[in-house]
């Protein structure tokens, strides 16, 4: 449970709100590449509440302006992509890639109007199959950060996005619920034997780590009565949640291979959903990998199986076939966070052990903003300044006697300041 006042400060996002102004300190994912392609099709995008336009330019230089024409305010998305610059349609104002205005063809011809216009432009750089933003103030701009999955050969790390449509905090809770696998993505019927060992035991112990970037838990389950089986899930400040491979025992497809969740807010109410696949020693397939995630979207990123047609649940897979009726692991994510509301009122809610690391993640936020807003610092999340090869999540198992922490102890400076203290 958590105070309304506590709720507001976690939820709110838009510019001038305290969550809002410390995560613009970070930078964020915001369109998979694939979508741009020199002078290709505009793409509209709302982020932390401000509507956007992305487009790629003749050179392939990317651009993020204010989606609204500083003109008169149509929409830049309709403009005409060429000739290395965005050209309104309304009256041609055309502006570059860093919102330089370069043509007013409808003014007089000795016109200066052009030279001193331009429109909102944010910074962007390609990573990892995406284009990155930084949305804060530009003298606190930090350094990009130097993610593992930016190093992986081509075709082996694989970007996707959807929309939640729930505030970003719920998504993200989430992804730090170890104890919802062998309950919602059950492969059989409540009724029926359970199948696998995440679905026999149901009773995860969690244990939680603060950690300087944000913390890491651990989900430990009886594998057999010699071993012991740990997923350890990353939780880095402010939006992301590195999820381990599913380890040996896993078909080959998903013995290595990791998955990267950013939950960037699109405003209060919704959430750019964005994953990233990658797998040092396979390629990841697109195709299998969307059917395996059961969300289909439309053109603008919003599910088409979602809320409006109630998951596409069956209650016949129900009774004959698997627990939830809702195809796809990620749609079953989706499905039960969407329908707690848009911002779950969270002093309704009634916790228990099994949501030590949803608590933990809150804590941890609230902690960090609150430090934020006294010192202007971001001691605990400054993305720049780890080695992400050091924070990677994993599956393993082990021998009762030893803990978790003996076999993935967490590396030298990465305590956080209090502990270290
Ligand atoms: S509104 Fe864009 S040029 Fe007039
Ligand atoms: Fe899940």
């Amino acid at each position: 449970m958590l105070s309304h006042e506590d709720n507001e400060l976690l939820c709110r996002i838009g510019a001038g709100t305290p969550m809002g102004e410390m995560m613009r300190r970070f930078w964020m994912p915001a369109v998979v590449l694939g979508e741009l392609a020199p002078d290709g099709k505009p793409v509209r995008i709302r982020l932390m509440g401000e509507d956007l336009v992305c487009f790629m330019d003749s050179k392939g230089e990317v651009g993020l302006l204010d989606e609204h024409c500083p003109h008169r305010g149509s929409s830049l998305a309709l403009g005409v992509n060429e000739d290395c610059g965005l050209r309104c349609l309304f009256h041609g104002w055309k502006f570059d890639v860093n919102g330089q205005c370069l043509d007013t063809p409808a003014e007089p011809e000795n016109s200066k109007l052009a030279k001193a216009m331009k429109v909102k432009a944010y910074p962007v750089k390609i990573a990892g199959g995406m284009v990155w933003t930084y949305m804060g103030p530009k003298e606190a701009e930090p350094p990009f950060p130097h993610f593992p999955w930016f190093d992986v050969p081509e075709g082996h790390c694989e970007a996707f996005r959807m929309i939640y449509e729930c505030n970003y905090s719920q998504a993200l809770e989430g992804a730090v619920d170890s104890s919802h696998a062998g309950i919602l993505h059950r492969s059989v019927p409540w009724s029926q034997e359970a199948k696998w060992p995440h679905e026999k035991d149901l009773r995860p112990k969690l244990e939680v780590e603060f950690t300087r970037y944000g913390l890491r838990y651990c989900a430990v389950r009886n594998a057999d009565e010699q071993t012991k089986n740990g997923r350890m899930t990353q939780v880095p400040l402010p939006f992301y949640t590195f999820i381990p491979p599913d380890g040996p025992k896993a078909p080959e497809f998903r013995r290595n291979r990791r998955l990267i969740n950013a939950f960037v807010p699109r405003d209060d109410y919704s959430t750019w959903h964005i994953q990233f696949f990658y797998d040092p020693g396979l390629k990841i397939d697109r195709a299998h990998r969307e059917a395996e995630s059961g969300v289909q979207v439309d053109e603008n990123f919003f599910k088409t199986n979602g809320m409006d047609v109630w998951y596409n649940q069956d209650r016949e897979l129900m009774k004959h076939g698997e627990m939830s009726g809702i195809t796809g692991v990620a749609l079953e994510d989706h499905a039960v966070s969407e329908t707690m509301g848009k911002i779950a009122d969270r002093t309704k809610e009634h916790l228990g052990r099994s949501d030590m690391a949803v608590v933990a993640f809150r804590r941890m936020m609230l902690k960090t903003l609150r430090r934020f807003q006294e010192t202007g610092e971001l001691p605990e999340a400054d993305q720049s300044r780890f080695d992400w090869n050091q924070i990677t999540a994993e599956t393993f198992f082990f021998d009762p006697e030893q803990k978790w922490q003996d076999i993935q102890p967490l590396a030298d400076g990465l305590q956080p300041i209090d502990a270290a203290a």
